[in-house]
């Protein structure tokens, strides 16, 4: 299910069907669309924390003729602090190009619809991943060209929605760009092309590993409300961001999928926490396991061993893939060279489509897909059921809140329990 089996054609008429539409677009730029290439580029930042202030400047010290005009986010604070960040950045060429006045500054729940109503052509979206679907949404309903962090989305239903706008994105011509960035990655990008070509021969199996530490833990604040704490300590809430097979695990599965040439046809997981329920504050770690292994098994029966946890720092770590073939083996990035940083190249590689210098790119249904491989894993291994795909991208299981309220009342969920109900 990649790009072009989803869209029900060739590669060669997908390539060609949707450098037609992208065109189009570009031809259109009075519209607001998209841009020429003389012409600056706007941007618009929704979602203030790290990555979002890193990926703004990752476009800016990418890209010339490029503007960083407008920004969004629920925390005021988050935003003030982003804003101070990039527009006092040491590279010239970072602050010079971010002008963002007072008026094109939205905070709060609602933000993101404000931020939509300006004239900007590209939004980077780089909240936590639980209202992407509903953002992208708005986005491409408003017809912004994207790029969105990953994961797409914390559950199978949000999955459907994001890829129902990510198709909507291709026939308006509306470039989508995910933060998969090994994808945008030379020694990744050569060395899967070499795979393609049959360097190891036939693949016969694959591993992906994310085992390393818990990224952080934020007590909470006197006066914070639930929704704050929630956003502020979100590496402890299932429905925030997914557990760390969704949000970290996702680039090492994306991997997988590349170099397998789609998503998995079953998985059969476990997982479970062995070291939160013994901390002295189980509710600041939330509802997430520490750990998961799947075996995902592909077209043609090849398997996939995929491991990742948050465990001591004293215990080997490793983030890595790698595939075995006939012929011999490979780290899925030995056959190539770095030459620049990928967290760069991907908004160079943006721009250049969105100005209309390279062909039209749209990521939103393979990072999709992707996300849905680890959706899977944790799906199967929260309950201990082997799953197909079909089974999961259709489950009706839906774990966000349907309101965002900063008055309301988010309880921590339940620890997930496969094990025997009644002992
Ligand atoms: N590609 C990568 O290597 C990489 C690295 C780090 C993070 N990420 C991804 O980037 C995303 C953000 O991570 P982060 O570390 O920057 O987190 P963060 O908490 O620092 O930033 C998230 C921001 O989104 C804001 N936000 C949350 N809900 C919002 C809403 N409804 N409307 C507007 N703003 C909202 C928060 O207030 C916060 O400022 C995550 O999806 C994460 O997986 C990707």
């Amino acid at each position: 299910m990649s790009d072009q089996s989803t869209a029900g054609v060739s590669r060669r008429t997908f390539a060609k069907a949707s450098a037609a539409v992208a065109s189009a677009a570009i031809l259109s730029s009075k519209s607001g669309v998209a841009a020429t290439n003389g012409e600056t580029i706007k941007v618009g930042l929704l979602g203030c924390g790290g990555r979002g202030t890193g990926a703004a400047i990752n476009c800016l010290e990418g890209n010339t003729n490029v503007k960083l005009v407008a920004m969004a986010d629920i925390l005021d604070y988050q935003l003030a602090d982003s804003l101070k960040k990039i527009s006092g950045h040491g590279n010239k060429q970072v602050s010079s190009q971010c002008d963002v006045s007072p008026e094109m500054q939205f905070v709060g729940v609602e933000s993101y619809k404000e931020i939509l109503k300006t004239d900007v052509d590209i939004i980077i979206h780089a909240t936590t991943p639980y209202i992407r679907p509903l953002h992208i949404e708005a986005i491409v309903e408003a017809g912004k060209h994207i790029f969105t962090e990953k994961p797409s989305a914390v559950d199978p239903v949000g999955i459907r929605r994001f890829i129902a706008a990510a198709k909507k994105a291709e026939k308006k011509g509306l470039c989508i760009v995910t933060g998969t960035q090994r994808r945008h990655q030379k020694s990744y990008v050569d060395t899967m092309k070499k795979l393609q070509d049959g360097a190891i021969g036939d693949i016969l199996s694959g591993q992906a590993y994310w085992n390393g530490t818990l990224p952080f833990m934020r007590e909470r604040k006197p006066g914070m409300s639930d929704l704050e704490d929630r956003l502020k300590n979100w590496y402890a809430h299932c429905w925030v961001m997914g557990d760390n097979i969704v949000e970290q695990h996702i680039h090492n599965l994306d991997i997988m999928n590349w170099a397998m040439g789609g998503p998995p046809k079953k998985v059969y997981a476990s997982g479970g926490r062995v070291w939160k329920h013994l901390t002295k504050n189980p509710e600041r770690y939330g509802d997430l396991w520490d750990h998961f292994s799947c075996d995902y098994e592909y077209d043609n029966g090849v398997h996939v061993t995929s491991m990742c946890r948050h465990w001591a720092r004293e215990c080997t770590q490793r983030v890595a893939e790698n595939v075995v073939g006939t012929k011999g083996s490979s780290t899925c990035r030995d056959m190539g060279k770095d030459d620049r940083n990928p967290y760069v190249q991907e908004h160079m590689d943006l721009l250049a489509a969105v100005r209309g210098e390279a062909p039209y790119i749209n990521e939103g249904v393979r990072c999709a897909e992707s996300t849905m491989t680890a959706i899977m894993g944790r799906m199967s291994a929260y309950t201990g059921m082997e799953l197909t795909w079909e089974e999961a991208l259709n489950s009706d299981l839906s774990i966000v809140p349907e309101v965002l309220s900063f008055d309301m009342k988010y309880p921590v969920g339940e620890v997930p329990n496969p094990g025997p109900k009644n002992v």
